[in-house]
């Protein structure tokens, strides 16, 4: 049976009150409506439509940068009359043998497993996902027979107190048989409260040809609901970062406060590794065996190896960070990025576009940038690599072994030589020998008197 998925995001979303169309807003660091493609992706559609409308250009062009495993067809409603004519504008891209799975654009958690259960139950009916809520206003009723079989669907605005007090409400997901969809979709009238073409109407169809309407009942709240503000969108991201840290604590990483952390991307992890409150994780982000993350750090598409320690209020972006580093606190390890093993970076160091050799250390309140570092390199507090001349970047070679003093100006190009020692506060403009101690700075003198002379006596 060939399975056509169709995704329903031609709404406004007026209530989000954004220049931006909602189904790009973004949830977990990426669109709302990627989430809904992956997961409809996920089941293997043989068409994957989207209905857009309301800027829906911008929608298809940040889109079509994410690679995704299916083609999208992309198909224009222009004026929103409601969600019957939304499926409607799809119909010439179904295939007449096949079952629409119908989902929003703008309801972004709503799991594979609920699906797959819906589809378990198609044969020659239309299953529709519903959900018992506590305060079911503003949701289309599904109202049943005395012998609990699916009738029809109404809307609030059109629902009468009976109705009304129904706590059953549509999700708005359903999957029909093709074969019947054209001939429901053009029966729709829109001679309703809203003055819209219902989807919903078609279940009333559905009903008339005697056939079957099964419901899956849904049991999470946050998984079917969408987005439509962004009191909304906020509950959401909550709700999808704990399952988040649930399921990085199910597999073995101890997080000290499962509310207090931010994944917006992928976090992959090894054993062992603990995770203090605070941080954000973005892109996609590994972590080997033992890695320690202290409070309060960002980091965003790191590979970082075993036995690493963050500590607290570290950056870190596009990097790799080998076994047995120590960072922060308070680093900056910025893109390019590639520290060896058992290096240390310490306080208030920003290091750009580099390389930090084996067991290297660069500790306090220094800038390296467009660098290559050795290994076993001990760069002083307070040394900079003087990289850009106003115009452009230069590199800085620093061999094997080489001792920097304190505040120290390597003024690139240049190359500190093997196992050098350059004297503090130097400025280094040209290259230093090997083995070598190397002092670029003036004299200190002493200037006899001069305090005498300038400093007013009384
Ligand atoms: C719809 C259902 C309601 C259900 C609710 C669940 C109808 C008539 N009502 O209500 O029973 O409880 O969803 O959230 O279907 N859309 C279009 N084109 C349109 C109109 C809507 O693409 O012309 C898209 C929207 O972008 C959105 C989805 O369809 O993704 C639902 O639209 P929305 O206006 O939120 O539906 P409701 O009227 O709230
Ligand atoms: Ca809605």
């Amino acid at each position: 049976m060939k399975l056509n998925i169709v995704i329903l995001a031609a709404g406004q979303g007026k209530r989000m009150n954004s220049a931006k169309p909602k189904v790009l807003h973004e949830l977990g660091g990426k669109p709302i409506l990627l989430h809904v493609l992956e997961t409809a992706s996920k089941l293997n559609p043989s068409k994957l439509v989207v209905v857009y409308g309301h800027g829906g250009e911008v929608v298809k062009s940040s889109i079509s940068q994410y690679t995704l495993t299916h083609d999208i067809f992309w198909v224009k409603q222009d004026e929103q009359l409601g969600t019957g004519h939304a499926l409607k504008q799809a119909l010439p891209y179904l295939d007449n043998d096949g079952v629409t799975l119908v989902l929003y654009g703008d309801v972004p958690l709503l799991g594979v497993s609920t699906l797959q259960l819906m589809l378990q139950q198609i044969s020659n009916n239309v299953v529709m996902l519903t959900i018992d809520i506590a305060n079911p206003y503003g949701y289309g009723r599904v109202v049943r027979d005395v012998d609990n079989q699916i009738i029809g669907i109404v809307e609030e605005k059109d629902a009468n107190c009976l109705e009304k007090a129904i706590t059953e409400i549509n999700t708005g997901v359903y999957i029909f048989p093709n074969r019947y969809l054209a001939s429901w979709l053009n029966q729709l009238a829109n001679n309703n409260h809203q003055h819209e073409y219902y989807l919903t109407d078609v279940i009333k169809f559905a009903h008339k040809e005697q056939l079957l309407i099964s419901a899956v009942r849904a049991t999470s709240e946050e998984k079917v609901l969408g987005v439509n503000n962004k009191v909304q969108l906020e509950q959401l991201e909550r709700f999808y970062n704990q399952l988040q840290a649930i399921k990085l604590m199910e597999s073995g990483v101890t997080i000290k406060d499962k509310s207090r952390i931010e994944v917006r991307g992928e976090l992959h992890s090894g054993s062992d590794c603990v995770i203090d409150v605070n941080c954000v994780f973005e892109g996609i982000v590994t972590l080997g065996n033992n890695v320690q993350i202290g409070a309060g750090c960002i980091i965003k598409n790191v590979k970082i190896y075993d036995n690493v320690v963050v500590k607290p209020y570290s950056i870190i972006e596009d990097a790799i960070v080998n076994s047995d580093c120590q960072i922060g606190p308070f680093a900056r390890i910025r893109p390019g990025t590639v520290l060896g093993n058992q290096a240390h970076i310490g306080n208030f160091v920003e290091i750009k576009n580099s390389t930090v050799g084996e067991a290297s250390k660069v500790n306090h309140l220094t800038y390296i940038g467009d660098a290559e570092i050795g290994s076993k390199v001990n760069v002083g507090a307070g040394s900079v690599t003087c990289n850009y001349d106003g115009k452009n970047k230069f590199k800085t070679i620093i061999a094997d072994d080489v001792f920097v003093g304190s505040g120290t100006m390597m003024v690139a190009p240049l190359t500190i030589g093997k196992g050098s020692v350059i004297g503090a506060g130097s400025t280094i403009t040209r290259d230093t020998p090997e083995n070598e101690l190397t002092v670029a700075r003036a004299k200190q003198t002493t200037i006899i008197g001069w305090v005498k002379r300038n400093k007013k006596t009384d």
